[in-house]
């Protein structure tokens, strides 16, 4: 059986590369809904019936577990897919706000994320669970989702545009950057010129890759019986069983293959920042 892994664009390939790294021996289908991106400047309502839309496509393509491989869509619509979809285990990715406060050691924690992550109640209250000490603070950052999408990861205007952003904080107080929208990942070469030295980036695609495997491993259904944390893509990029679908539609064009692979590629360049 496959382990489906989506996002509302290219934003997931975060989670299924790190899903590759830690499970290579399992069966992936991974699904960009392009159809509807951006998810994080739409409303709520369209975002559950979008996810919704993809979640019955994974159930009728075999799948034994789905990872939802955007912040935006966990935070409106798990929930209500885990009370719909009983039986079949959902996995949702959320910023990784939790561990970047207790590594914060009092400096201050920076969150990114999309507009609709930033104002739902599921990441307010994680805050408000987690931040004793008052110390994170919450960023939108809608272009770079539009950046990502049109395959412009470094750039002047990008620069410039986090440059901008990021000019209403006094970055020097800052320890953590928490990256809560799986989009950001491949603009990490960026943040890490604009930040201070030595900030310290979190996302929270490890600790979903590590949910996934304790529930299929409950469940006796993981492939790989030892997780294989020492991350070797060179040696196992080209044997992984993936297809890429587009919105339902799958990828067979070998120059729109390539594409992912070369994302791939980036984000294995971004992960060792
Ligand atoms: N990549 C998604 C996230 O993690 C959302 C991007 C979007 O479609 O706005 O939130």
């Amino acid at each position: 059986m496959n382990i489906g892994i989506f996002d509302s664009g290219i934003g997931g390939m975060t989670l299924l590369h790190q899903a590759m790294l830690m499970m290579p021996r399992e069966k992936y289908i991974f699904y960009a809904d392009t159809d509807h991106v951006p998810y994080g400047t739409k409303s709520r309502e369209q975002v559950i019936s979008y996810v919704d839309a993809v979640i019955r496509f994974m159930a009728d393509h075999d799948c034994k577990a789905v990872v939802i491989a955007c912040n935006t869509a966990t935070a409106v619509a798990a929930e209500q897919m885990r009370r719909k979809y009983v039986g079949l285990p959902i996995i949702g990715i959320e910023p990784a706000v939790k561990p970047a406060v207790a590594e914060s050691e009092g400096k201050r924690v920076l969150v990114v994320a999309t507009p609709l992550t930033v104002h739902e109640k599921k990441l307010q209250n994680l805050v408000k669970r987690v931040d004793d000490e008052h110390l994170v603070d919450l960023l939108e950052l809608p272009c770079l989702v539009r950046f990502a999408e049109r395959g412009e990861f470094v750039s002047d205007e990008v620069t410039a545009y986090l440059e901008k952003q990021l000019s209403a904080f006094d970055l020097e107080k800052y320890g953590e950057l928490v990256l809560g929208c799986t989009h950001f990942n491949f603009f990490k070469d960026t943040f890490r010129k604009l930040m201070p030295p030595g900030t310290h980036m979190i996302d929270g695609s490890q600790g979903t890759v590590r949910q996934l495997m304790r529930i299929l491993g409950e469940k006796g259904a993981l492939a790989d019986r030892d997780a294989d944390e020492c991350l070797r893509w060179e040696a196992y990029k080209n044997d992984i069983s993936v297809r890429y679908f587009e919105s339902g539609r799958e990828i067979l064009d070998a120059d729109r293959l390539n594409m992912f692979h070369n994302l791939h590629e980036r984000l294995e360049k971004m992960r060792c920042l």
